[in-house]
């Protein structure tokens, strides 16, 4: 078959091979432990189902305007105040599907041809994937120390003359490291000073430990010209466990976002008003889903780490945020790809292969299911792996003995 260069770039997601090996066993009646996951298990805000319900009763679904409805935009305003103390006006504002769609079509607007995109290592996995779709070059960068905390120094050793944008993830996909202030304030400078757009995917910035505060990247800025070439991602997907919404949204200079809405309404259109009215009730409703998820992301953290931190061999640092947290099982297996597959294989337990993040012989592990699954899925690892405890192990009534070594 004769495909693009472009459809021939992009390789199958090895995180979705996984999910579907997963799923298949699971309907076989496999007892699977998923700590792939990538969404909060909590219920959708009751204020976006109603909203949602209430749009659905008037009988009248239109399309929405291509960059999303005036209250949607308002309630993203009024979210903008709040936590990056910063006002905009409807024209810096533009809704898409997911914050997925929001990164594309800010990629589309402003990557040329073999043009650089670079970001911390570890990364989303989407990235350099996203990247190729505009025909553009994603580039890590790996902070130089060995942590999952870049300094300014990572970052400017890999900008060259192709470098156009740079994209910071935090709290971080896959690490959970929330970046210090002192960083995110030298990485908005260094943008503005070698007139670089910088892509803030904040994502996960509500949903972070230890009484930390979320980071506003304008408190750095000093150009809020029509010149700025800052760029603020976000959307309810995460902090409101509203994945299957699809709504999510940029904030930047009001010639971006035109120019992102007029990619956007040839693309898919505005997105669905129904899900955007869902979301402006999460964004205007009671806010106590939020801390109860952080609060229980919290405490699984917590028990992640005790679990993690008593199995020998394996290296974690402590998540400031997100549900994830990035371990280092290189002393154990350094192909992570084949350890995930062992780790289903044998025990039933899904992870994702640290080497589709940007670093081999780590595994992914998400805290966003129930404390039971992150006990008995680490107790079912360490069985797997360390070859000291005993030769059985009885998930429910079912006994493995192991055939390895
Ligand atoms: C770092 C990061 N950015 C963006 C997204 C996409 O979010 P959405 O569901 O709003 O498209 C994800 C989802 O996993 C993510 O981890």
């Amino acid at each position: 078959m004769s495909l693009s260069e472009i459809a021939k770039s992009i390789s199958a997601s090895p995180t979705l091979a996984l999910n579907e090996k997963a799923a298949i066993l699971r309907e076989k009646g496999d007892p699977i432990i998923h700590l792939g996951g990538g969404e909060p298990k909590s219920k959708v805000p009751m204020d976006a189902l109603m909203a949602t319900a209430a749009h659905l009763n008037t009988g009248e679904i239109r399309y929405a305007p291509a960059d999303g409805i005036l209250p949607m935009k308002q309630a993203v305003i009024r979210y903008t105040e709040e936590y990056y103390h910063r006002h905009v006006a409807p024209e810096n504002v533009i809704i898409s599907s997911g914050a997925k769609q929001a990164l594309m079509v800010a990629m589309q607007a402003i990557l040329n041809q073999q043009e650089e995109i670079l970001f911390p290592a570890p990364y989303w996995v989407s990235y350099p994937e996203m990247a190729k779709l505009v025909g553009a070059i994603g580039v890590p960068a790996l902070p130089e120390d060995g942590s999952f905390y870049p300094r300014i120094e990572d970052i400017e050793q890999r900008v060259g003359s192709y470098t156009k944008a740079i994209i910071i993830n935090s709290p971080n996909n896959p690490s959970g490291a929330m970046y210090s202030e002192e960083f995110i304030s030298d990485v908005v400078q260094f943008c503005e000073k070698k007139n670089l757009y910088l892509i803030m995917d904040d994502i996960y910035h509500r949903l972070i430990f230890d009484g930390k505060k979320p980071i506003s990247c304008y408190d750095y800025a000093k150009d809020f010209s029509e010149n700025s070439k800052l760029i603020v991602i976000n959307g309810v997907s995460k902090q409101y466990a509203m994945t299957g919404f699809r709504i999510g949204w940029a904030v930047a200079s009001k010639k971006l976002i035109e120019a992102m809405t007029n990619i956007q309404a040839h693309q898919t259109s505005g997105p669905s008003v129904l899900l955007q009215k869902a979301a402006v009730g999460a964004l205007n409703g009671i806010q106590s889903s939020v801390d109860n998820l952080r609060m229980t992301l919290e405490n699984n953290r917590n028990v992640m780490m005790d679990y993690l931190n008593s199995f020998e061999g394996v290296r974690v640092s402590q998540p400031d945020g997100t549900f994830y947290c990035f371990a280092d099982f290189s002393n154990y297996m350094k192909d992570s790809t084949k350890l995930s597959n062992f780790l289903i294989d044998k025990v039933q337990v899904l992870t994702m292969p640290g080497v589709d993040f940007g670093l081999e012989g780590y595994l992914r592990l998400s805290y966003c299911g129930s404390i039971s699954d992150i006990t008995e899925g680490i107790e079912r690892m360490k069985w797997a792996l360390d070859l000291n405890s005993p030769n059985e192990l009885y998930i429910g009534d079912r006994k493995l003995v192991r055939d390895w070594a």
